[in-house]
């Protein structure tokens, strides 16, 4: 097993009946704007020279980091995009979209539940059902994220990219669709693609050819900070692992004890465990069907590997610090941390990586031919797409297998922890019922 099982917590959500309830970037509370922030986003753009906004709906950052990607790339066409939460912002200002030049809503939308919104998208779902708005001004386009095996494939998506056109907003080019249970970055990138042409084509521009990676955070090495300002893997308070206070919920769930921990099968291909939590003191109330989240950590060993291999000292405190003063996401996991403590908690480091990634540390590749593979493994011809199929997909290659494998490959650390996804809660429904009192352990 590559994970191993760090911590586990168990909370409730009443609006989706799981516990979905706030994106990734939300569990750094401590991190965010105050509430008085500005919703507008059209004055943002105006006062950052913006012309593109990426808004995304989702649960568990993938339409986040697609959004993320599609604002970075508005740079190679000489445009300048954001990606934005909906949930921060006031969306009746889509009606406004005209008053900014050459202006484009890009919208990356997953679907939960019975074909739902996420969480951050509900409002603006909410609201987009009842709009009576003009939205004559308004240019779009709509990349949906779902799942073949779920009944409302794509709903959002499709619903948002249908419900902008009946408010009289110009679509400039088609719904894209990308399917988890498929290879769901090939969609994306495969989409993207024949996108950012048809925009150019749109609006009369040609791309500047422009192809270096632009750095979202910047780094900062704290020599001298007192380490109990350090975080060690919480997810939201500093020290809320250490001084757990109700109430518990995804940004500070409650750790549980595992008291029982049996294999129930014997045999077979299949890992059948029976766990018993104890959640005694924490006021935690569930109904069979509710979910525990089980946070992972990495391996210690692979954790340990990637400074080996990057001649980092991985205890090194640091912050990595977004250069977008007006971002509301100041940091890409809770900072200041250490090296150590962001891929042993906070990053993924065992998934293989996206496209995006190899494209950008494909620059600090001092071979040239590695450099060339990299590139073409993230580019959308046909070769290199059969290469990142099975180099990276097939043969399950994760970054430190990549390091491995590529001696000439030695990226900056930093960059390289704000290029990898977040680590994921795993989520386990609750089978036993809550009616039945187990004796105290
Ligand atoms: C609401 C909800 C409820 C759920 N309830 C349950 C439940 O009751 N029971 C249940 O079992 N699941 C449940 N799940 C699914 C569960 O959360 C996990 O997704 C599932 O257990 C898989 O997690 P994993 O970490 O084992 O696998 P993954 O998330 O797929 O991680 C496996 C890791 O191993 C790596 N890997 C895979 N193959 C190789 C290889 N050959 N070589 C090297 N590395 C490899 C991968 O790269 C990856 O990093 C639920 C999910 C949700 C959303
Ligand atoms: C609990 C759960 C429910 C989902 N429900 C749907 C659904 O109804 N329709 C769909 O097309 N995809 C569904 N999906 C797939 C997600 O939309 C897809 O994995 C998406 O890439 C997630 O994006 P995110 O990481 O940005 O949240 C569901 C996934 C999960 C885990």
């Amino acid at each position: 097993m590559v994970h191993q099982v760090f911590v586990l917590s168990l909370f409730l959500d009443v609006a989706m009946g799981c516990v979905f309830s706030l994106p990734e970037d939300r569990l750094v509370t401590v991190d965010r704007a105050p509430t008085t922030r500005d919703t507008s986003f059209i004055d943002k753009m105006k006062k950052t020279g913006k012309n593109i906004v990426v808004f995304y709906g989702s649960q568990t950052g993938t339409a986040e980091e697609f959004s993320n990607r599609l604002a970075k790339d508005a740079h190679r066409y000489g445009m300048k995009g954001m990606a934005a939460d909906p949930e921060e912002y006031d969306l009746s200002e889509l009606s406004r979209m005209g008053e900014i030049d050459n202006s484009l809503a890009i919208f990356c939308l997953a679907t939960y539940g019975e074909g739902d919104p996420t969480d951050n998208a509900q409002d603006f779902y909410d609201w987009l059902q009842e709009a009576d708005a003009d939205f004559s001004g308004l240019k779009y386009t709509v990349f949906a994220l779902g799942n073949k095996t779920y009944e409302h494939y794509n709903a959002m998506g499709k619903y948002v990219d249908k419900r902008l056109e009946e408010l009289g907003a110009q679509r400039i080019f088609d719904l894209g669709m990308g399917d988890d249970d498929g290879n769901l970055e090939e969609d994306f990138v495969s989409w993207r693609e024949q996108f950012w042409p048809a925009v150019c084509e749109h609006f009369g521009v040609e791309a500047t050819g422009e192809e270096s990676s632009i750095r979202q955070y910047e780094l900062k090495v704290h020599t001298d900070l007192n380490m109990n300002k350090v975080y060690t893997g919480e997810l939201g308070r500093l020290k809320s692992f250490e001084n757990q206070k109700p109430p518990f919920d995804s940004k500070n769930p409650f750790l549980a004890p595992v008291t029982v921990n049996r294999k129930l099968n014997k045999g077979g291909e299949r890992h059948l465990m029976h766990l018993e939590l104890d959640i005694t003191g924490s006021k935690i109330r569930y109904e069979s069907g509710d979910h525990v989240a089980v946070y992972p950590i990495n391996d210690t060993a692979m954790v340990n590997k990637i400074g080996e291999l990057l001649a980092v000292d991985l205890d090194t405190v640091i912050s990595l610090n977004n250069l977008d003063e007006e971002s509301n996401k100041k940091h890409p996991f809770p900072c200041p941390t250490t090296y150590r403590t962001a891929l042993t908690h906070y990053l993924d480091i065992t998934n293989s990586p996206r496209t995006n990634v190899l494209y950008e540390l494909a620059q600090y590749a001092s071979d040239p031919k590695d450099q060339e593979n990299m590139r073409k493994m993230a580019s959308s011809s046909a070769e290199g797409k059969a290469q990142y199929q099975s180099w990276v997909l097939d043969s399950c290659r994760n970054i430190v297998a990549i390091l491995e494998d590529l001696p000439s490959l030695r990226p900056p650390i930093d960059h390289l922890c704000e290029l990898l996804p977040r680590l994921q809660a795993r989520y386990y429904s609750i089978s036993s019922s809550s009616k039945v009192r187990y004796p105290p352990t």
